[in-house]
């Protein structure tokens, strides 16, 4: 394990991005979590519910330093975020996005895009691709655009935090409590993800330099 200011670095940040601690996208990211630790990666899990998150207050205090000046639980997932080599976000889809706990998280790392853009000038659209995240969703519903919008937002998210949307693994038609374990294939195809996930990042250095 890495350290860096103190603060103890794993390879990949894992985030429930559900109000369910127990629902569908929670039971494929374990499963997700379970393969990267299989395949050797270290691993640090966090539930959004469980977190006092503010949304985004657009006052650009970040503007000076590229951190955000709201002083609550975001702050150690922004240090985390920035030194990771990978992370996976699971959120179900409301509405056509993401979870209202998951946007608030994602608008907070505005700061890391102003960082990024802003005040060390990095070009547009060129994040590094040695950074890998996961991006694991699902609906009730079963309509071919369901996670057109989503899959947008969270390629730019991971583009905030200099990484790729290296794979995403998207289900329909699972609604309740549950669901997901009718379904043990696609627990498999998520314990897989996280396995290859961990051998991918294992092949190839650490955040860049920032
Ligand atoms: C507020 C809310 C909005 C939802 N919007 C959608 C939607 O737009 N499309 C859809 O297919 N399912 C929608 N659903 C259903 C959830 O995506 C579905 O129940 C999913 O399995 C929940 O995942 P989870 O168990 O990980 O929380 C919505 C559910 C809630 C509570």
């Amino acid at each position: 394990m890495i350290r860096s200011e103190g603060l103890n670095v794993v390879d990949i940040i894992a985030v429930y991005g559900s109000p369910r601690r127990n629902g569908n996208t929670a039971s494929l990211l374990k499963q997700a979590v379970r393969g990267a630790r299989e395949g050797g990666a270290e691993v640090a899990e966090f539930v959004l519910r469980d977190m006092k998150i503010s949304p985004c207050l657009e006052i650009y205090a970040c503007r000076k330093s590229g951190r955000c000046a709201i002083q609550d639980d975001f702050q150690e997932l922004y240090e985390r975020f920035l030194v990771c080599r990978g992370i996976m976000l699971a959120s179900p889809m409301f509405f056509y996005s993401v979870s209202a706990h998951t946007k608030a998280m994602m608008d907070r790392c505005q700061s890391l895009w102003v960082k990024r853009y802003w005040l060390e000038k990095q070009p547009f659209g060129r994040p590094n691709s040695d950074r890998k995240g996961l991006f694991i969703s699902v609906g009730a519903t079963r309509g071919k655009r369901l996670f057109e919008g989503s899959l947008l937002t969270v390629r730019y998210f991971f583009d905030a935090l200099d990484m790729v949307l290296w794979k995403s693994l998207l289900y329909r038609g699972l609604d309740f409590e549950g669901d997901v374990d009718r379904y043990p294939e696609y627990l498999e195809e998520a314990f897989q993800a996280g396995r290859e996930m961990a051998g991918v990042l294992r092949g190839v250095g650490g955040p860049s330099p920032g």
